[in-house]
């Protein structure tokens, strides 16, 4: 790309020209969420995907996410800025697998965790998000068995606030599964008006220190409407940049992982690019491609989600 471009403006000229909507999560980098038409966590993000009118949809986030968006409104073209932005969580849990396992329960009903291949949206009978799965889980009976894939820390915090025993795939996120209790004990005390804040997907321990634990945009929510001025964010960065955009006078430390770095990124959603998301607006290139029997199969349980978080 030549780089006397002005890439905010060349996006810009070309969501108008192929009247293209843009999708972001809070994990992208500033840049891309500040030429987004939409910021949000995984439901917002599915919500808006499934109601657009725009011809095209440019998910800025990773595969899974883009291809949920194929599985609600396939009539649209979805590209992405990088085809091998991936997930760590989605990656632990290969459909053939999780079959076996499936049929070993064969008394039990799957819910999944929206970051998952649409192989095991497939062989689920409802998704969830971190932002709907307690009333997702707590709609079933009690005495109903659940198996939960794939995130064995999400599970386990469902399981407590909910009370239940649900069978739990082994899978995590590598982002959220290497929070340093040390380092976070520590800030604390630096710290000692800050609220401690963190995604579900961290680790039990992590959790059990926490003021609040929620999705991202509950925990955007969270520090907008406390009214404390200092928050230590057990999440990726990325949402640190809303978190600031919308409250300025407030101050957002990050969470330290325990390999030695300030602050924690998702390699996999730090892949896009401004760059990337004007060379696959402008070529139409890479865009999710579904074989219909499994984007019907895929679609089922997605909507049953939708219906009940309306
Ligand atoms: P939410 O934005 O739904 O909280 O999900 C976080 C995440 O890890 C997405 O990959
Ligand atoms: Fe996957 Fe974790 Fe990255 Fe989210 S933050 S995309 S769950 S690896």
């Amino acid at each position: 790309v030549d780089p006397t471009l002005d890439l905010f403006e060349e996006i810009n000229k070309l969501k108008k020209e192929k009247n293209a909507v843009i999708l972001a999560h809070y994990y992208q980098e500033p840049d891309i969420q500040d030429i987004a038409d939409y910021i949000g966590d995984s439901l917002g993000l599915a919500q808006e995907a499934e109601k657009t009118d725009a011809d095209m949809i440019v998910f800025a986030g990773v595969h899974f996410m883009a291809e949920t968006a194929k599985i609600l409104n396939p009539t649209k073209k979805v590209v992405i800025p990088d085809f091998k932005a991936g997930c760590s969580l989605s990656d632990s849990c290969p459909p053939p697998l999780f079959q076996k396992f499936k049929e070993q329960h064969p008394d039990h009903v799957v819910v999944s965790y929206i970051n998952c291949s649409a192989g095991i949206k497939a062989l689920s009978d409802v998704i969830v998000t971190s932002s709907n799965a307690r009333i997702i889980v707590d709609s079933f009976p009690k005495d109903q068995k659940i198996i939960f894939a794939p995130d064995k820390n999400l599970g386990a915090y469902i399981n407590k606030v909910t009370g239940r025993d649900m069978l739990l795939w082994n899978g995590a996120c590598m982002v959220h599964e290497i929070f340093s209790l040390e380092h976070i004990t520590k800030l604390k005390q630096q710290h000692p008006n800050a609220k401690f804040i963190a995604h579900p997907e961290c680790e039990e321990h992590i959790l059990k220190m926490a003021d609040f634990v929620g999705s991202t945009t509950g925990l955007l929510k969270y520090t907008i409407e406390n009214e404390a001025t200092e928050f230590i964010v057990a999440t990726e960065t990325g949402i640190l940049h809303q978190m600031e955009k919308s409250s300025p006078d407030k101050k957002f430390i990050p969470a330290p992982p325990d390999n030695g770095c300030a602050c924690n990124d998702c390699p996999h959603m730090k892949r896009n690019t401004l760059e990337k998301i004007y060379l696959c607006m402008k070529y139409e290139t890479p865009d999710i491609i579904m074989d219909e029997t499994l984007r019907l199969a895929a679609k089922k349980p997605i909507d049953r989600m939708l219906e009940i978080s309306k």
